[in-house]
């Protein structure tokens, strides 16, 4: 990686100039504009402020000692930048190194450390839907980026599977099940029960009168015995523990399936039920140790910090029971003691920011040392009218799932029929398999590409474009190398590649680049750094795609050849960690 070729030689400087290094050291980074070089280094900036000096005469000071194989030429340049250009030979070895080393060479950060992903993290009882969608998809970027930096990762699905939805599930199969129904599609009966539930004890009209009193007495009937089903489970009753593990059964399978399809998969699936016996000595370490205070016959912790100094957060109710908060102080203590973490990892949405800065002060207190990070994502918004729900419905994700496949099969289509007449046709199961991979990888690309502290909204066509900062862009970008190659039909040698013209050279330098923005996304938890330089790296190889004649390039053909081979590797690869899935033809 090329800041890490450099950080000797920076450091080496940096001692000399601040030999007390009252100054933090700072990496070269990209320009992105080829005007002012390759990369950029801006320490003169910060050794200037530091010392009230002015930091042009700073830098000029600097650059002479910028003396490196890699570095062609170094120069001052405005206030005081030291722009860098490397040296072409230099960076075609450097290509062929990275072709030649697994994971392009990402450095391994996580070597000898233990990281805990928490994510996706679904509430049992109906099918999943939307709302599980985002955790999923960052979480599991997240843990592929961990994984190639070579941390020991634990991916835990830290489902809801103990609340209160299954008092309300065993009333409402006890009372009115369809047995026919249940036999034929068993989670889909589960979640008209569930749903069923909500509907009957659902005020008559929200603005308008209050329901009649013997409505009103109805409800409150249902409610009071969904709680007492509840506890009753909780206690371990063994018909309620029966149906529990009867519906927990049903909805694994459903999530399971839902899994697969999105290339997912956990090291351990443990619910806030494998954590229930834990409780209970949590709240009492919590009491032994001062950190916990009796309060109005409840039990709560009370925060020093100025943002949480409002927000004193219950570990224990009147009544005994524990709650979401005690239930993952158990699950850190869990993790903690078996797998001794060096990071936590938690993905949920933005609305739980306050329940995990409560539950991170109260680790920390607890003496867990391991770095603790919530990685909370914004809403996703679908347009208006995007899919046909059926009323009063949730959007389900394999509904979104079908519907972006089947899309993406009509445009497949529609691609083949604009084919001239003799053009060979793509077989049918091998569209299906396009589809598949365009639609499923649209979906999760148009999650991912973003920001993930802001909304998404989804817009079909936008998704599905094949301009753009869009799956099928990039995916496209992937298949035309392979087929290029392919047609090439000879193995291609990254030792020929040799940077002639500006387009190679832009292209040989995103290439490069990869590994820094895979380990910029893993460590701001942000999938779409990473995102973004694959479409960086897609627009380059469209470049030269075009602009350059590669088969009938005469001397630059093996060179290009290794060129487009080693940008296949590096955005298949970037793909891959995004957690899409690659096809050879479209
Ligand atoms: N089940 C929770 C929900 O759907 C998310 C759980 C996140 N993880 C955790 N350790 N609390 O909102």
């Amino acid at each position: 990686m090329i800041p890490h070729l450099l950080t000797d030689l920076l450091a080496g400087i940096a001692e000399q100039a601040d030999p007390e290094r009252t100054t933090p050291l700072e990496p070269v980074a990209p320009t992105g504009n080829a005007a002012h070089g390759d990369y950029q280094w801006n320490f003169a900036f910060r050794l200037a402020k530091a010392r009230k000096q002015n930091p042009r005469a700073v830098a000029e000071s600097l650059v002479g000692q910028l003396v490196h194989p890699l570095i062609q030429r170094a120069e001052v340049m405005g206030p005081g930048f030291i722009n860098l250009t490397f040296d072409d030979e230099v960076l075609a070895r450097l290509i062929g190194e990275q072709a030649a080393t697994p994971r392009l060479g990402l450095p391994q950060v996580g070597a000898g450390k233990t990281v805990v992903i928490d994510y996706s993290s679904p509430n049992v009882a109906k099918r999943m839907h939307i709302g599980h969608m985002r955790s999923t998809h960052i979480g599991n970027a997240l843990y592929r980026l961990h994984l190639a930096a070579g941390y020991r990762t634990i991916g835990d699905n830290h489902i809801g599977d103990w609340g209160t939805q299954f008092g309300k599930l065993i009333v409402a199969w006890r009372t009115w099940r369809d047995d026919a129904g249940y036999a034929a599609d068993p989670i889909g009966e589960l979640e008209r029960l569930y749903v069923k539930f909500g509907e009957e004890v659902r005020p008559l009209n929200k603005d308008g009168p209050a329901d009649p009193p013997d409505v009103a007495a109805g409800k409150q009937e249902l409610v009071a015995a969904a709680r007492a089903e509840t506890l009753k489970l909780q206690k371990g009753d063994p018909d309620n523990m029966a149906l529990w593990q009867q519906f927990m059964d049903v909805s694994m399978g459903e999530f399971n399936a839902v899994y697969a399809r999105m290339g997912v998969r956990f090291d351990v699936t443990m619910g806030e039920s494998a954590y229930r016996d834990l409780t209970d000595g949590v709240v009492e370490r919590l009491k032994r140790d001062g950190i916990a205070e009796a309060s109005e016959g409840a039990w709560i912790v009370r925060f020093e910090e100025p943002s949480l100094k409002n927000s004193p957060v219950i570990v224990q109710k009147r009544d005994g029971a524990s709650n979401y908060t005690t239930t993952d102080l158990a699950a850190m203590q869990y993790r903690v003691e078996h797998w001794r973490p060096d990071r936590i990892i938690i993905v949920t949405d933005m609305r739980q920011q306050l329940v995990f800065n409560q539950l991170f002060s109260i680790a920390r207190r607890t003496g867990v040392t391991a770095e603790l990070v919530h990685a909370w994502f914004g809403m996703l918004v679908l347009p208006e009218g995007a899919m046909s729900t059926r009323a009063g419905n949730i959007i389900r994700l394999v509904d979104l799932f079908d519907e972006a496949v089947s899309r993406a099969r009509a445009i497949v289509d529609a691609r083949e029929l604009a084919k001239p007449p003799d053009a060979p046709r793509l077989p049918d199961v091998e569209r299906a398999v396009i589809a598949e991979a365009v639609g499923m990888g649209a979906i999760r690309y148009a999650d991912l590409s973003q920001h993930p502290q802001t909304d998404v909204t989804f817009s079909w066509d936008k998704m599905l474009a094949f301009e753009g900062n869009t799956a099928p862009y990039l995916l496209y970008s992937y298949a035309r190398c392979v087929t290029l190659l392919a047609r090439a039909g000879e193995t291609p040698d990254p030792g020929a590649i040799h940077l002639g013209h500006p387009l190679e050279r832009e292209l040989a330098l995103s290439i490069l680049r990869t590994p820094e923005a895979a380990l910029a996304a893993l460590t701001n938890s942000r999938p779409n750094l990473l995102a973004d330089h694959c479409y960086d790296l897609s627009n380059r190889i469209n470049r030269v795609y075009h602009d350059l004649p590669v088969l009938t390039g005469g001397d630059a053909r093996a060179s290009r050849l290794g060129l487009l081979d080693c940008a296949r590797r590096a955005l298949g690869t970037g793909l891959d960690w995004l957690g899409l899935t690659v096809i050879d033809r479209m």
